[in-house]
């Protein structure tokens, strides 16, 4: 589209002549009419308007002339530029206005619109449920506390005064992360935590009595995943040492936290049991807070929560074990202790009618969204 920049010899006015500036001017006036956006103006521009554009070398050719042909070669070459000027100046404007418009339309932001159309998240309800327990006791004057989830096979199991042979350190039943025989050392391996009960021993090293302490966390087991299994579950773990405690205390504690979460006047009771740690040990129900013991020997009014039995199985608990006392640094001359542990995955289940635990671990909203996003 731009004239070619012929060379001009001073003395050849060729250039100069009226046709050979029109055509100038109309090939710039062409250029710049055709030029469908501002960049290809600015382009035409360059060519028809810059120092080495045709119009501009005549210009400079004006100066070669003899004094009478000057002024009138001045004139029509002044002429031509004005013009050409003039209708780089307009088409500008129009260019710019077609611009403005264009951005008007696809720039355009709809404030109709709804702002929330993405769905907000929630916490998954595992993780609601471990805080408002933890909350329940906190309330109370409880510390959270926290251990490894890799935790030294002395914590999960000897401190905790399971004897080497103890069924629960077989490999059936432990992540080994490293066994026993590759430490140094020797006796003590490492292995994915079994149990939040590991946190009462570090509690009790790291602190001085009293210790009141509720511990959330995730444990490990080598179940397969199923409907009611899973290998990465988790549990919350209660520890109060203190002068003069008693499994009263234990039990009103459990009382009151079993009221918290499922209603008032809600009760627990205590069936004997054994775990390495307690002594005594119980396993710990509560009151079915369905049908409140009212389906028991009633075939007429059967209780899906607690499959007619009255009452749900919450965890273990007990007095802690004066071995256990001993092993950490604690005198049980002066100390008693109790202590309680339960499946979060479980309370879930029952507190929800959850009848699959695959549903807590593979992330689907439909599952989570019922629970709603309580903080
Ligand atoms: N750690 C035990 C388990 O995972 C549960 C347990 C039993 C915890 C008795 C306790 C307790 O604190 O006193 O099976």
């Amino acid at each position: 589209m731009s004239a070619p920049n012929k060379s001009y010899d001073p003395v050849e006015v060729e250039a100069l002549k009226p046709e050979e500036i029109e055509r100038m001017r109309d090939e710039a006036l062409a250029a710049f009419a055709s030029a469908g956006d501002l960049d290809a103006l600015r382009e035409a521009k360059t060519a028809h308007m810059g120092d080495r554009s045709p119009l501009a070398l005549a210009n400079r050719e004006i100066g070669a002339l003899p004094p009478q042909a000057k002024a009138e070669a001045g004139k029509r070459v002044g002429q031509a530029r004005g013009a050409v000027n003039k209708a780089f100046g307009s088409r500008t404007v129009e260019l710019e206005a077609e611009r403005d418009e264009r951005v008007l339309v696809e720039e355009a932001v709809d404030v109709t619109l709804s702002y929330d159309r993405l769905p907000a998240g929630a916490r998954h309800p595992l993780t609601t449920l471990m805080d408002r327990i933890a909350d329940i006791f906190t309330a109370m004057g409880y510390e959270v506390a926290e251990g490894p989830e890799v935790e030294a096979e002395w914590f999960n199991f000897d401190a905790l005064n399971f004897t080497p042979d103890h069924p629960a350190r077989q490999m059936q039943d432990t992540f080994f992360v490293q066994g026993p025989e590759g430490t140094e050392g020797d006796e003590s391996g490492v292995v994915l935590r079994t149990h939040t009960s590991p946190v009462q021993a570090r509690s009790l090293l790291e602190r001085k009595p009293p210790v009141y302490i509720v511990c959330p966390g995730r444990v490990y087991r080598t179940d397969e995943l199923d409907a009611t299994h899973t290998p990465v579950f988790h549990q919350v773990e209660l520890l109060a040492v203190d002068e003069g405690l008693t499994m009263a205390d234990l039990k009103g504690t459990m009382d009151h936290m079993v009221q918290e979460l499922f209603g008032e006047g809600t009760t627990t009771r205590l069936r004997p049991h054994f775990f390495p740690f307690t002594e005594p040990s119980a396993e710990m129900d509560m009151q079915c807070y369905v049908c409140r013991g009212a389906s028991v020997g009633n075939p007429d009014r059967p209780c899906r929560t607690c499959s007619s039995e009255g009452w749900i199985e919450l965890g273990g608990c007990g007095m802690v074990n004066p071995k256990v006392l001993t092993a950490c640094g604690v005198d049980p001359e002066k100390y008693s202790g109790f202590a309680f542990g339960f499946g979060i995955e479980r309370m879930l289940m029952f507190r929800h009618n959850v009848e699959d635990m695959r549903d807590m671990v593979e992330g689907d909203v439909r599952f989570t969204r019922p629970f709603g996003s309580e903080i």
